[in-house]
Formats: structure tokens, sequence, C-alpha cells
């Protein structure tokens, strides 16, 4: 199972890998559909031209969920149609705004990419579904645990990242925490187990998050990363927008299994979303 879906990248492995993440766009069918106030077809672009106008070293994205609002399959393919002036691999994994079977049949052609091990130089990258069906809340399944342990266990010399949707760690604002990934403290004994594991990145919060988390005799980091539509303002304990534009980050993985990461923004204050919402 884990050899079907790797793919091999091949780099010098003696330079950091850039990788891109991009996650939460939100898109709907129509492209003209808004998320309170913001049109996230128009937002996505902005943050693809964004990207290309920083001229990155990136090897590949990782599309971190939330990619669709509707859960319809033109937002699935408009994403795909989208991502392809990145001329980038994508690989992508689902959120919970995401049905799994619209999304896998519909997020296809060049550059978009379905496996879940991506194997590059010293590293390997695993994406990790922690989506359960009909809720907002995540959870990572007994199958996902056996996959990062089969992994590991065929490459042990490797540096590892786990990729997922929901937060394994609270955040701090009551409303999302209530939505986090269910089992994320038996996930972050489970990642203590493995010197390996370099790193933990996710979607699904909408805001930026880069800090060790203290578990045991080992600190993790663990990073989260902007939306390309509406961002959630920190430490808030009730639904509340921020005024932030819209964004992603881009990873430098090291050969010695050390991550430098830094989030870029589009720049002005071209998109403004409705600041007094109380949900979506
Ligand atoms: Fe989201």
């Amino acid at each position: 199972m884990v050899q079907a879906q790797s793919l091999t990248y091949s780099v010098d492995s003696t330079e950091p890998i850039e990788i891109l993440q991009i996650t939460d766009p939100h898109l709907f069918a129509q492209q003209s559909g808004q998320l309170l106030g913001v049109t996230t077809a128009e937002s996505l672009h902005a943050v693809l031209d964004t990207v290309l106008a920083n001229q990155h070293q990136a090897k590949l994205a990782l599309i971190t969920g939330d990619i669709s609002q509707d859960f319809s399959p033109e937002s699935y393919q408009y994403f795909a149609k989208a991502a392809k002036k990145l001329q980038l691999p994508c690989h992508h994994l689902p959120g919970n705004h995401d049905e799994a079977a619209v999304m896998n049949a519909n997020i296809v052609g060049e550059y978009m990419c379905s496996q879940k091990r991506i194997l590059i130089g010293n590293w390997q990258i695993l994406l990790l579904d922690t989506t359960v069906a009909g809720i907002p809340g995540g959870y990572l399944p007994d199958s996902e645990v056996a996959f990062i342990e089969a992994s590991i266990a065929s490459a042990p010399d490797l540096h590892t990242l786990l990729v997922m949707h929901h937060n394994p760690i609270k955040v701090g604002c009551q409303w999302l925490d209530q939505h986090w990934m269910k089992n994320g403290d038996a996930f972050i004994h489970t990642v203590r187990r493995f010197p390996q594991i370099k790193g933990l990145v996710w979607g699904h919060v909408h805001q930026e998050i880069d800090k060790l988390v203290k578990t045991g005799m080992k600190a993790i980091r663990v990073i989260a990363t902007p939306s390309t539509c509406i961002q959630f303002k920190p430490h808030c304990d009730d639904f509340t927008l921020d005024h932030l534009q819209p964004g992603y980050r881009l990873l430098q993985l090291a050969s010695d299994g050390s991550i430098s990461t830094q989030v870029y923004r589009v720049p002005g204050e071209r998109f403004m979303p409705e600041l007094n919402a109380s949900g979506y």
C-alpha cells in the first residue's frame, strides 16, 4: 500500500528543499462565489500570483484541504485549472468542507497528484486524511497511523513531515478548537515515538502558527497556515475574522532535518471580509 501511494522526486540532497503550502481555498461552482465578502476564486488567483512574483525555487505544493466550499465538481475542476499557473506538482488532501469522492474525481489533470507519500532528498512527506463524513471536526483513523508507521519503517533514515487538514493541538480559539482532531492527544503520543518526525503541518484554522510544543522529552514543531481566502483571528473564543490578507507558506526542508518557513501574504489591502460576521 505504501509503495503504491509513493512519488519520488530527485533533488540535490545537500540543498534545502522548497515546498509550498496552499490551503483552504473554499471555492464555489461559480467563480463569483463569495465567502463573507471575499470572492474566493479571485483571492486564490491573487495568492498564486504572489507565489509567482516571489520567484521561489519550490519543487512541489501541498494543498491541505477545504478546496471547495460547496462540494461541487466545478470547484475542484476550477482549482486544478487555476493551479496550473504554478507549473508545480500539487499533492492534495481533503478537509471538512470537501467531499472526498467528488474531489478525487474532479481535481485531476496536469500537475494534480494524488500520491500521499512523497520521497524527496533526505525527507519523506506523508499526507494524512483526518476528515470524518458529515462533521466539521477531525479524527486520525488507525489506518493512517499504520501508514505513518509503515512509511517510517520502510525508510527509517529519512526525516519525516506529516501534513493534514485538522489541527492536532488546540490553537486557543474555542469555536475552532471544538472542531480539532479529536484524537489529537493520542496522535501527539504517536509522534513522540518517532525521532524521524520533524514537523506537523496543517490548514483548517486560517491563521499563522509556527511553534514548538513540548511533550515529554521531545519538542514538536507545529505549523499552520493562512487560507487563500478569509482569515480567522487568533486567540478569540467566538468566531472572529481577521483583516489580514490571504496567503500561503514556504517550507524549506534542510538535509539535517531542520525546517525554515515563512508565510507570505497578498500585498496591499485588496481583500476585506465582512469583519462583523458571526459565523459561516
Ligand atoms: Fe477552511
